[in-house]
């Protein structure tokens, strides 16, 4: 059994008193906050051995290079990689995308799947790629519940398909994609699949080996880590196979020179893929961010989330006022609600009231998912609400954040 008053323990931001009041945080979808274990491990870098790794032999550097290399080895175990060199670090998830899009090699003429629910981070790299390289781009489109339908996905990707980018977990709808199911009908139409885990990676189990996967990307700052840190998942043969993105320091194991000519001879990835010197102490503090939600438990982490958003949804769907997004089946979705109330002109309203009334911050906005708000006919200038729930969060937050939307109907209507 956890104790989750005693996880909450952990996060020293939660001790703050605005107006001499506690807070609720409710913005784990954009950014969690940082347990102490976390913020340790990085000042004992900064503190202890703050040297580079992988260059130089002297002590520092030599501890330096053991704890980044550990670092790796303990991220792969959190997504029970097959080998650490499959996990490259990088800024965010944005950036894995990026790599992905930009370096992965495609058929001339291949076409590229992704779907209406994307985050912008895992549309528009392909997007891009697509017109760079005259590639088709077919949208698979979510129902409005923020749920696929298979039949869909079955008609989509053919034999001309190249490679599907998908959404594991809406930061809209919190809805999960049925991503086995896809990577099996993709595999054996010969495309690979791309899963945005930003939202999932924080909130379950990973296992890229059991779904078969051939890339996640991964945002570190959303699972309790460093900010400016993410991951790239890649399967070692594709990485293998993929273009470099960035040339130069720590990418090669020669570089000759003969007759004025300058020869390159680069390194296999991950280093292929991580140019220059490192944010090693992100890296250690990503391992410690894994290490800390293992220590806790991904399935009992699962659990607590599902019990506290099973009553968001169960009250909110009651009152008249409220729209909200995605499939009210909480057995389908992580603990995140998107909405919007009627009675208030804009989201940036209703967080604006909760932030400066209660003390409670949820995010506010598109979350860059345009294509969904539009596809939903809302205007994303206007936004939608949403709140999201961690390991932190428990029912006395659930409450105070059900109060603060029934007060501000109250005051708005
Ligand atoms: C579903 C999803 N994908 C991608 C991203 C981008 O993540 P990052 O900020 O790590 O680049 C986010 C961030 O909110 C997200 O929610």
């Amino acid at each position: 059994m956890v104790d989750w008053e005693l996880v909450r323990q952990d996060f020293p931001a939660l001790n703050r008193r605005i107006n001499g009041r506690p807070i609720v945080y409710l913005d784990s979808a954009c950014m969690a906050m940082k347990p102490k274990q976390v913020i340790d491990a990085m000042n004992e870098y900064y503190e202890q051995y703050p040297a580079c790794a992988g260059r130089s032999v002297h002590r520092f550097g030599e501890e330096a290079s053991n704890a980044y290399a550990g670092a790796r080895k303990r991220f792969a175990r959190f997504i029970n990689a097959a080998q650490p060199e499959e996990c490259v670090w990088t800024r965010n998830a944005t950036e894995s995308l990026n790599i992905v899009a930009s370096s992965v090699k495609l058929d001339k003429g291949s076409k590229i799947i992704t779907t209406s629910l994307e985050h912008h981070s895992g549309s528009l790299p392909f997007v891009e790629r697509a017109r760079r390289d005259g590639l088709k781009l077919h949208v698979v489109e979510a129902r409005p519940d923020g749920t696929f339908d298979i039949e869909d996905w079955k008609e989509a990707i053919d034999s001309n398909t190249g490679l599907v980018s998908l959404v594991h977990c809406s930061n809209v709808t919190g809805t999960i994609a049925p991503l086995e199911a896809i990577v099996e009908i993709a595999h054996d139409r010969g495309a690979i699949v791309v899963a945005d885990d930003a939202q999932y990676a924080p909130h379950h189990p990973m296992d890229v080996q059991d779904s078969g996967v051939d890339f996640s990307a991964i945002s570190v700052h959303k699972m309790c880590g460093p900010t400016g840190m993410g991951v790239l998942y890649g399967r070692l043969e594709l990485l293998e196979s993929m273009q470099m993105c960035l040339y130069g320091g720590d990418t090669v194991s020669d570089v000759r020179y003969e007759d004025g000519v300058i020869l390159p001879e680069y390194l296999p990835p991950p280093e292929k893929f991580e140019a220059g010197l490192q944010n090693y102490a992100g890296a250690i503090g990503a391992a410690a961010a894994a290490d800390y939600l293992q220590s806790i438990g991904m399935h009992e982490i699962e659990k607590h989330e599902k019990s506290l958003i099973e009553r968001v949804l169960k009250r909110l769907l009651e009152m008249d006022e409220v729209r909200i997004f995605g499939t009210s089946d909480a057995s389908l979705r992580v603990g995140l609600v998107t909405f919007v109330v009627s009675t208030v002109p804009s989201a940036h309203d209703v967080a604006g009231f909760l932030n400066d009334e209660h003390n409670i911050m949820i995010r506010s906005g598109w979350h860059c998912a345009g294509p969904f708000h539009y596809q939903m006919g809302i205007d994303p200038k206007k936004g939608t609400a949403r709140a999201s729930f961690y390991v932190y969060n428990n029912m006395d937050d659930v409450d105070r954040f059900l109060e603060a939307i029934e007060s501000l109907i109250k005051a708005s209507s």
